[in-house]
């Protein structure tokens, strides 16, 4: 006999804690909006489409980047290396300018800010944006990409930030 489909979700602790066990890579979502650099830490960023070139990740439709964010012509995504976890941390931060001193960036090709010392960048056009649940999902064609060299990612794990370790 099978069980029978749960008529209700999961609670939030029990969703928190099982989510906390999945890995994720850490990137920072930048933009030029009116002028001004706006960014903000990710780990739902993922690919989705080789053909066309199409990434995506979401966004809480509480923050308050995403109003400058949706209005930008582009934006770019900044792949966190290992030695980042500071600057993750800078651009989850409420109430600082996150693009002030110790912050290294420079505007991109097409204004976009790109941060120093990442392990790659993406410019991406916004493709289609659709609203999930409590967050909007984000998707962007990829216009570029450029690798920095074999630098090792930042991950986030249970609550913290650490190193990829690949096996011997
Ligand atoms: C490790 C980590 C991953 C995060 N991932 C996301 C994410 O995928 N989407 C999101 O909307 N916020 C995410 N956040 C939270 C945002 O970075 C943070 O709430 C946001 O920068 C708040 O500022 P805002 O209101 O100016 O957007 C993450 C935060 C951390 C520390």
């Amino acid at each position: 006999m099978t069980d029978t489909l749960p008529d209700r979700t999961v609670d939030a602790d029990g969703f928190r804690r099982a989510l906390a066990v999945h890995p994720a890579g850490v990137v920072v979502i930048t933009a030029l909006s009116e002028g001004l650099p706006v960014g903000l830490t990710a780990t739902s960023f993922c690919s989705v489409s080789l053909e066309p070139p199409l990434v995506s990740f979401y966004v809480d439709r509480s923050s308050s980047t995403w109003p400058s964010l949706r209005t930008a012509d582009h934006f770019a995504v900044n792949m966190l290396a290992g030695d980042q976890a500071d600057v993750a941390a800078r651009f989850a931060r409420k109430g600082i300018d996150r693009f002030a001193e110790p912050t290294r960036w420079r505007p991109g090709p097409l204004g976009a800010p790109l941060l120093q010392d990442v392990s790659a960048h993406l410019i991406c056009l916004p493709y289609e944006t659709r609203e999930v649940g409590d967050h909007i999902l984000v998707v962007g064609l990829v216009a570029e990409a450029n690798v920095r060299g074999p630098a090792r990612p930042l991950l986030y794990h249970s609550g913290r930030f650490g190193r990829f370790v690949a096996q011997a």
